[in-house]
């Protein structure tokens, strides 16, 4: 324990480094319209409604026979939820729909290339899209309920169709970053045991059209190293009949999506009816060890609380126009493009490509044609808008009532910029906090009851009771104090499980703080999210970083230990290590440094050689800001790497005392070679 303590150099410990500011209020006009302005709302969320408080999301869903449990804790910490109840989740974003909406429009696809004309998916054509497809999976592809299908597709309409199909089914989708490597898909292949890979011609990312088909061909080639046959690839078309990158298409393996589903016209499928609890999707997150976990999520608690938190948290009603910028590819465009949205017969926008491309005006002049109203995304998007075009918001006419933040914490001067500029003095904020694992948000405010506050994530959303733990299991209670925030309650969003291991499902999230791990009351069962918070007064918490070795760069996670044995995959390397970096438009970014095996030469070269491997292992995403080849690892006596040492020299802060190392000396060297000083 002592040595891991003193090696840790989480991005807890290069927090942020603000302090939080006074209240913001939303207008009348927005309180006026708002789903949920009842202080009252979080007495009947309390604890002492709980679970049943629950069941007002449940509500808002379509089921084919209510649940009789609403929470079943036998097996804990897996909880059931709804248990009884059968539901169909593409039942419930399309069909229930069709009677009074049908020609309303379910989804916007806009193409990246302005020339190209924006899709509107009416709710009676994406029916007939997401039956199509679903008797094409059955029928063409042999899936059925329960198996797992790997999707590696960009951001599209046909990304959100293919999932919508599965839920039909009752197929476990397992979507995968469409910018992730081939080896990141290969392994979340042979994780689910997916026997069919879902993938698309090409796509268009700032101005080129990049092939992705060949990134299949790749991951196929690579599960089946590691066990898992893939026997059919199908493949969506981009540009169909004119595709201008070349697909080379492996006979009787690899089909093309457009061609096939021409057998499939005018076809329908029931939706299967599911068990509340049975899986709806897999959606894989990076973790403290090397492999990702598969996070397994539920099908009617999922749903329920993402409806109910798309309607209360983000404020959506059915008739607004909706435009969360982050990719399906993560949880947050499961929960709030595809899945919240849609259930709530709102109209939802998906684009395809970088939100400053080709200039800083383009997502404003998405917003205006469109008439956007509810708009969503990341720290990281709005810095990077703000460092380009300070001023673009107000050339274009669009009114935002409302605007998400999530990902990572966001500097009270960008939310005011995005409070002032981009929300127009108009918009109600909310910076809502919450991870892969838990389906929905946590913390957040209520905006017609919570002010804003910038700088603070907010109070736990109703129903959601966090509590900060110190090292030792004690509550701290104290206004301002740093502790490892939990969750005391489970709620209906929550994954269920990791996909096969359940042992360290149990390990990573409950066993800190578990009361007694014999125990089947919920009561004994806090959740560990893995950040540190403060709390204050006002019972708003503010999220400081993560206290495992995760990194969160733009909002998304990766594992220091991923990035490590990607970089060990060269063969000059020795050893390896990864350290967070604060960074300006990122938040944070890896830093890798490398010890070399005898005999080799630290070249730029071989820099670059590591920096390349790292980005074909996971993609460009982890991608180092900069690969240092040191002489030696900074090290303690039991031989262990000083990662906090190597943390502070890249954050330009204070090394502190390095005199009880093995290799003191060697800080010196890297110190120079890092910092100039
Ligand atoms: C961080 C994304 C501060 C946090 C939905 C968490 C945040 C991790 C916020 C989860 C926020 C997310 N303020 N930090 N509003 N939202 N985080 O799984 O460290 O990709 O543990 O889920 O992002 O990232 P994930």
């Amino acid at each position: 324990m002592g040595d891991k303590k003193v090696e840790e150099t989480t991005e807890a410990q290069i927090a942020v480094h603000w302090q939080e500011e006074g209240y913001y209020y939303p207008s009348t006009k927005f309180i006026g319209q708002a789903n949920l302005t009842d202080p009252a709302v979080y007495d009947r969320f309390s604890l002492d409604n709980f679970p049943d408080c629950f069941t007002e999301y449940a509500k808002m869903l379509d089921w084919y026979k209510p649940w009789n449990t609403v929470l079943d804790t036998s097996d804990a910490p897996c909880w059931k939820w709804f248990k009884g109840g059968l539901i169909n989740a593409s039942y419930n974003c399309i069909d229930r729909h069709l009677e009074k909406n049908k020609n309303k429009t379910a989804i916007h696809f806009v193409p990246e290339p302005e020339s190209e004309r924006v899709d509107h998916i009416t709710y009676q054509e994406l029916y007939v899209r997401v039956n199509e497809f679903a008797a094409l999976l059955r029928d063409f592809a042999g899936l059925k309920r329960g198996d797992r299908v790997t999707v590696h597709m960009p951001m599209t309409a046909e990304l959100a169709i293919t999932m919508l199909a599965c839920a039909r089914l009752g197929v476990i989708h397992s979507v995968v970053f469409g910018g992730f490597s081939p080896n990141a898909c290969a392994d979340r292949i042979v994780d689910s045991q997916s026997r069919v890979l879902i993938s698309m011609d090409a796509y268009y990312r700032s101005g080129t059209l990049l092939n992705h088909k060949i990134n299949a061909d790749d991951a196929v080639k690579i599960a089946k190293n590691g066990g898992q046959v893939v026997d059919k690839v199908l493949v969506w078309q981009r540009y169909p009949g004119k595709s201008s990158t070349e697909t080379p298409m492996v006979a009787g393996r690899d089909f093309f999506v457009n061609e096939e589903l021409k057998n499939y016209y005018g076809k329908r499928i029931e939706p299967e009816k599911m068990l509340a609890e049975d899986p709806l999707f897999l959606m894989y997150t990076s973790g403290t060890t090397g492999k990702p976990k598969g996070c397994q999520h539920s099908t009617g608690g999922y749903l329920a609380y993402v409806a109910g938190t798309s309607k209360y948290i983000q404020d959506i009603h059915p008739e607004d126009v909706y435009w969360c910028m982050a990719d399906i590819g993560w949880i947050t465009g499961h929960s709030y493009i595809v899945y919240g949205p849609l259930a709530l017969c709102a109209s939802s926008v998906i684009y395809e490509g970088v939100p400053t491309y080709p200039d800083a005006g383009r997502s404003w002049r998405i917003a205006q044609e469109l008439d956007v109203n509810i708009f969503h995304t990341a720290p990281t998007a709005i810095r990077a808008l703000r460092k380009i075009g300070p001023d673009e918001p107000a050339k274009y006419n669009y009114h935002f009532k409302h605007m998400t933040t999530v990902g990572e914490p966001i500097e009270p001067e960008v939310w005011k910029w995005y409070q002032r500029e981009v929300g127009k003095g108009e918009a109600a904020i909310v910076d809502t906090w919450w991870q892969t694992e838990n389906g929905g948000f946590l913390c957040s405010t209520v905006p017609g009851i919570k002010p804003m506050k910038p700088g603070s994530a907010g109070p736990g959303v109703p129903g959601i009771h966090p509590i900060i733990y110190d090292e030792n299991g004690h509550e701290v209670t104290k206004a301002g104090i740093a502790g490892n925030i939990c969750i005391q309650n489970p709620w209906p969003g929550q994954f269920q499980t990791i996909w096969g291991d359940r042992d360290r499902f149990v390990e990573t999230y409950f066993a800190r703080y578990c009361k007694d791990p014999k125990s089947k009351d919920w009561r004994d069962w806090p959740y560990l999210a893995g950040d540190a918070a403060t709390k204050s007064d006002d019972g708003y918490y503010r999220i400081l970083g993560r206290i495992d070795d995760v990194i969160n760069v733009s909002g998304h996670r990766l594992g220091t230990k991923e990035i490590e044995s990607a970089a060990l995959v060269v063969n000059e390397v020795a050893e390896a290590a990864v350290v967070p970096v604060a960074h300006d438009i990122k938040g944070k970014v890896p830093d890798l440094y490398i010890a070399l095996k005898p005999g080799y030469e630290a070249t730029e070269a071989l820099a670059q050689k590591i920096s390349d491997a790292i980005c074909e292992q996971i993609g460009k995403i982890a991608k180092p800001r900069k690969v240092w080849l040191v002489p030696d690892m900074p090290k303690t006596r039991s031989g262990k790497i000083m990662r906090r040492v190597l943390g502070a020299i890249s954050n330009n802060k204070d090394v502190g005392d390095v005199m009880t190392l093995a290799n003191p000396e060697v800080v010196v060297i890297i110190k120079e070679m890092v910092t100039g000083k």
